[in-house]
């Protein structure tokens, strides 16, 4: 007996098919027809063994079982023997528009397997999840519970995924399929800067702006494991889920919830593939404080004074900060008792009595004056061994006998009183002043990934939200050691990276736009030697990388002269009125024909802004034409180069072309999408920004 279910969006529809057992995913591509036969279908998929296999060539189903004669990775790992395990036998469903259960049984082991999938039309994103339920009176150990699993398409030659590195978050990596597994894992108790849990499937001759692709990721801010894997039989499987250590203990009925895996699917290039990552985040997840007025533009003083916090230098910091336009102050690390460096304090939320003699109040109220909110930097999770609360609370801290990160412990937050003390702690401070954000750090590995800490930080951020709600959160983890869908469902902003350095940046700000919108990806203009990196780079580009996101600045703004100040002031005026269109439109990478070139562009009901870093000298003499992506093909557009007046820096004649004099050129859709947009030749380390609006 075969039964089918499908999962429709605009981009995708999935087929599940169970032919007894759990069900396997039998088709996930394009729409297809509403009167297709899933049946046949389903049975159209069905293949024959030929020498050296079994008899069955069993289901790569939604958790691959051994026991079934599946000779992978199983989807749900026991330390008993497979023969006696026996398997899941399909029992139920429960199908409405939006959302499918489907239930399976596993008579011998005493397990119930529930699948649970939600379809999003708006975005197009199916989201996935498993819960295993235990039917025993007693606790079940299992060791590993995947996300409902899906196919690895055939026709994909490549998995792209991310790995990094403190300052070099979000980088690209394109592995070929081969037989057997591709396996990343993050051992570090929280997403990492070094394992993203997401993985892209380009199909052959896919790019950014064409061809079909598909997207997974887990959100999940804990331990994780992505493993896609080629059978021998060609066949593939991708499974992702949260790590545990040493074992999920299941209470006796009661049941397990694997994080959610958001799958997408687009026949318009990685760009369609990220439009649905964006789409979802912001119409399902995002809990924006102010929906009603932009993100601000943020100072944040940590590269300009670290630890060191004297009134007078703050008020004059924040006096040039407000001259340039900035919307938000923030106060980094070193507000709090006893905080000269980073080898004290954390856990002692009470203000540092010595700096602030007459409390917050003085900073806080100029802050306000100048027209700018107030924000704060706390990290709860952590405990200096150099501290009030551990000399009161030593059993708070995870694994004392283990090294020490960054010369500080992790709390347990699951122990009891722990997550009140924090919330009592962080709520006075936000009772006291006036504070509509937090930037939240978390500058530490965990010495084991223990989701149950995971999930009391998202209790213990709900809390903070629900006694604050209109105090905005920023996910910081020693720059973007925790960006992920499960932490920005309880989080608004994060910090990609503590890296500066824009050519550095304008890479991570890359690779993390395949699955974060702009607007939620903080990005400051630092320093003129880059603190991170020691790299010189010019003012006006560290300006245009920063402002092609959440835009900031953090550094000591008095080593800024007076012409320099002009730059920084002129490029966030010109942020301000892109910034519409940056955080509301649609992001498409653009597929630069000349590789020193990074391109980017931002569309949103017909204005649009490209930015075209010239990241290396080129090969060639003169700069390639930039083609563009996402406009009406039949609609004119009147284009501008936005920052034309640094041509003269760069080019030693203008030419003809009436763009790099400054002058509005009217092009068709087609014609900026076909052909492409002659830009002046740049120097490297310079961006140009180009706005164009529909006429
Ligand atoms: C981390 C963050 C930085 C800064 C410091 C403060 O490294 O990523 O931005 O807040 O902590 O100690």
């Amino acid at each position: 007996m075969t039964n089918c279910w499908r999962l429709d969006t605009p981009c995708q529809t999935m087929v599940l098919a169970s032919f007894g057992g759990l069900p396997e995913c039998v088709y996930w591509a394009g729409p297809l027809p509403s009167g297709e036969d899933l049946v046949a279908l389903a049975d159209s998929t069905r293949m024959a063994p030929t020498g050296g296999m079994l008899d069955v060539i069993s289901p790569v189903s939604i958790s691959p079982e051994n026991s079934g004669g599946f000779m992978g990775a199983p989807g749900l790992a026991r330390r008993v023997n497979t023969y006696s395990a026996g398997w899941f036998e399909f029992s139920e469903a429960e199908d409405s528009d939006n959302r499918l259960h489907i239930w399976a049984r596993n008579t011998p082991s005493l397990l119930d397997y529930e699948l649970i999938a939600e379809v999003d039309a708006t975005s197009g994103m199916i989201v996935l999840r498993a819960r295993v339920h235990n039917l025993h009176q007693s606790e079940q150990a299992v060791d590993w519970i995947a996300a409902p699993v899906l196919p690895g398409p055939q026709g994909s030659d490549e998995i792209i995924a991310f790995s990094g590195r403190w300052c070099g978050e979000f980088q690209v990596e394109r592995h070929g399929w081969k037989a057997g597994g591709y396996l990343r894992e993050s051992r570090e108790g929280r997403t990492s800067h070094t394992d993203f849990p997401g993985v892209l499937m380009p199909l052959r001759g896919c790019t950014e702006t064409g061809g079909e692709a598909y997207g997974l990721h887990l959100g999940w801010s804990g331990g994780h494991r992505l493993l896609a894997e080629e059978l021998p039989c060609g066949r593939r499987q991708v499974q992702m889920g949260a790590l545990v250590w040493p074992c999920h203990e299941i209470p006796a009925e009661g049941y397990y919830e694997t994080p959610p895996l958001y799958a997408t699917y687009s026949a318009e290039g990685l760009n369609g593939v990220s439009h649905s990552y964006h789409q979802y985040l912001r119409n399902n997840l995002l809990n924006y404080t102010h929906p009603e007025r932009p993100r601000p533009v943020h100072y944040n003083c940590w590269e300009a004074v670290y630890f060191d916090h004297d009134l007078d230098v703050l008020l004059d910091l924040a006096d040039r900060a407000a001259a340039l336009g900035v919307e938000r102050f923030v106060l980094d690390d070193g507000w709090f008792k006893g905080r000269d460096d980073d080898t004290s304090s954390l856990g002692d939320w009470e203000l540092d009595l010595h700096k602030w003699p007459g409390g917050l109040s003085p900073l806080v109220d100029h802050v306000n004056n100048l027209g700018m909110t107030f924000g704060i930097w706390f990290e709860p999770e952590m405990i200096n061994e150099d501290s009030d609360l551990f000399r009161a609370h030593p059993e708070w801290a995870m694994d004392v006998a283990g090294p020490e990160g960054r010369q500080q412990r992790v709390m347990d937050i699951t122990l009891p009183g722990v997550a009140d003390y924090l919330f009592e702690k962080i709520d006075a401070v936000l009772g006291a002043y006036p504070i509509e954000y937090i930037k939240w750090d978390h500058n530490r590995a965990l010495p084991a990934h223990a989701p149950v800490q995971v999930t009391a930080l998202y209790a213990l951020l709900e809390r903070i939200r629900a006694a604050h709600p209109m105090v905005e959160i920023e996910s910081c983890a020693s720059g973007g050691a925790r960006i992920d869908f499960g932490i920005l469902a309880h989080t608004q902003r994060v910090w990609l990276s503590d890296s500066n350095d824009a050519h550095a940046r304008a890479k991570i700000q890359r690779g993390a736009s395949y699955f974060f919108p702009p607007e939620i990806t903080g990005s400051h203009v630092g320093p003129k030697v880059c603190h991170t990196s020691g790299r010189i780079l010019p003012l006006a580009f560290r300006s245009s990388i920063a402002g092609a996101r959440a835009m900031g600045m953090e550094m000591d703004l008095r080593e800024l002269d007076e012409s320099d100040m002009a730059v920084l002031g002129s490029a966030v005026a010109r942020f301000k009125a892109r910034r519409e269109v940056l955080h509301t439109g649609r992001l498409h990478r653009l597929e630069s024909a000349d590789p020193a070139v990074l391109a980017e562009m931002h569309v949103q009901d017909g204005h649009f802004v490209v930015f075209a870093a010239q990241m290396d000298a080129s090969r060639q003499q003169l700069a390639r034409p930039l083609r563009l992506a996402g406009l009406e093909p039949d609609a004119l557009y009147a284009v501008r180069l936005e920052n034309w007046a640094e041509v003269p820096g760069v080019m030693n004649r203008v030419g003809q072309n009436p763009l790099v004099a400054g002058e509005e050129v009217v092009l068709s859709g087609a014609a900026l999408m076909g052909r492409g947009l002659q830009l002046p030749n740049a120097f490297p380390d310079t961006c140009w920004t180009v706005n164009g609006a529909k006429i």
